[in-house]
């Protein structure tokens, strides 16, 4: 809302998170798609190309921002230093959604943030794995921002309560301490040790594979997504979670992501590790589910009316078989990792419904 008007375009990375899209939907800027790379064997959205960043700037000299999200939930980390530094070239601000990278700031052993890559406005969502308390989020804008701070404080009074929590405040200052101070220090790295011992351990079960840096990308070591032959995620899940008592992150079809957080031991991984060694040694077959629904939203939308318009349109709610080629009023993105499955003014297609299997009805423009 600080940053747009209406009808401005803004470049944003397709698995944006679906709070992007609400900011989208209330100034009435318009989305240019970027999709970032495909992690085909993952099934994940990886790393946005530089490349693509400069090519959608060349093709919309009327771009007002750039909107990248980094990492993506899953862990994969995007050049950022080159992002910034096209976006520089092209006198376009930048944003990073560091949502899922707010523990960076606080260790060289992770990747660097964007704060200090040249971006002009990083969001940190502490509550997700620094400490605070839900909710609690912070919001910053760099010192060379070409984003004026004012702007934002007078949008954020816009939708903030004039009753601010001075409990979350508080909590979002207490974890910031907590995360610089010596004990705080001690449990991060003590955190990125066990996340190595973990990776260790699981490249010797055979079976098993764990996303890792690859060409293009780098990925965070706390978060590990893995996959075991044959398995969907939502069994292994379901198997961790019933016959070994282990919650992990979340689940998509192909695997399961696991967060090595501040509060977790070393005989933590060590058992995790045990009750993967042992699950890995079956002999699944899980094919069925992996046919059947589909979790993360891989699909590039076909936008054929403006946000906001579409979400303020006169509305009907129809069965979703007879949804298709009609025009989505509403946002649909679960959570985790809350990136749209389909969103107001997308064209709804055939393509959507392995995604929409808990859905019985739509809610779509009105004829
Ligand atoms: C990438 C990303 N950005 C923003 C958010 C929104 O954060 P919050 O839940 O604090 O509103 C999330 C939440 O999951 C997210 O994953």
């Amino acid at each position: 809302m600080a940053l747009t008007k209406k009808g401005q375009k803004v470049i944003i990375n397709r698995n944006c998170h679906r709070s992007a899209l609400t900011g989208l939907m209330i100034s009435g800027a318009d989305p240019i798609w970027v999709c970032p790379s495909r992690i085909d064997d993952w099934s994940i959205w990886g790393n946005i190309e530089p490349e693509k960043i400069e090519k959608a700037l060349k093709e919309n000299p009327d771009a007002g921002l750039v909107w990248i999200t980094n990492p993506t939930y899953e862990g994969v980390v995007s050049d950022i230093k080159s992002i910034s530094a096209i976006c520089k070239k092209y006198n376009v601000p930048l944003v990073v959604d560091e949502a899922h990278g707010c523990l960076w700031n606080f260790s060289s052993h992770l990747p660097q943030s964007a704060l200090k890559l040249g971006a002009d406005v990083v969001v940190h969502s502490l509550h997700k794995t620094g400490g605070s308390m839900s909710q609690s989020s912070m919001l910053h804008v760099s010192k060379n921002s070409m984003i004026n701070p004012d702007t934002v404080e007078k949008a954020l009074k816009l939708l903030h309560t004039t009753s601010p929590s001075l409990m979350l405040l508080g909590s979002l200052d207490a974890s910031r301490a907590v995360l610089q101070s010596k004990s705080g220090q001690t449990m991060l790295e003590r955190t990125i040790k066990n996340a190595k011992y973990l990776r260790k351990r699981l490249d010797n079960i055979p079976n098993l594979q764990q996303l890792k840096n690859d060409f293009g990308y780098s990925t965070d070591v706390t978060k590990v997504f893995i996959k075991i032959d044959g398995l969907s995620g939502k069994r292994l899940e379901s198997i961790l979670e019933i016959d070994f008592g282990i919650e992990v992150e979340s689940a998509s079809d192909i695997g399961v992501l696991i967060l090595c957080n501040l509060g977790n031991k070393r005989s933590d991984f060590a058992y995790l590790a045990d009750a993967l060694e042992k699950i890995a040694q079956g002999n699944h077959k899980d094919i069925y589910y992996l046919e059947n629904r589909k979790h993360m939203p891989m699909l590039e939308p076909q936008i054929v009316m403006s946000l906001r318009d579409a979400y303020y349109a006169e509305k009907e709610i129809i069965k979703k078989e007879d949804a298709i080629g009609r025009i989505s009023a509403e946002v649909i993105a679960e959570c985790p990792p809350g990136i749209s499955i389909l969103l107001p003014g997308e064209l709804i297609t055939e393509e959507h419904l392995p995604y929409l299997n808990d859905y019985e009805t739509l809610e779509v423009v009105k004829k």
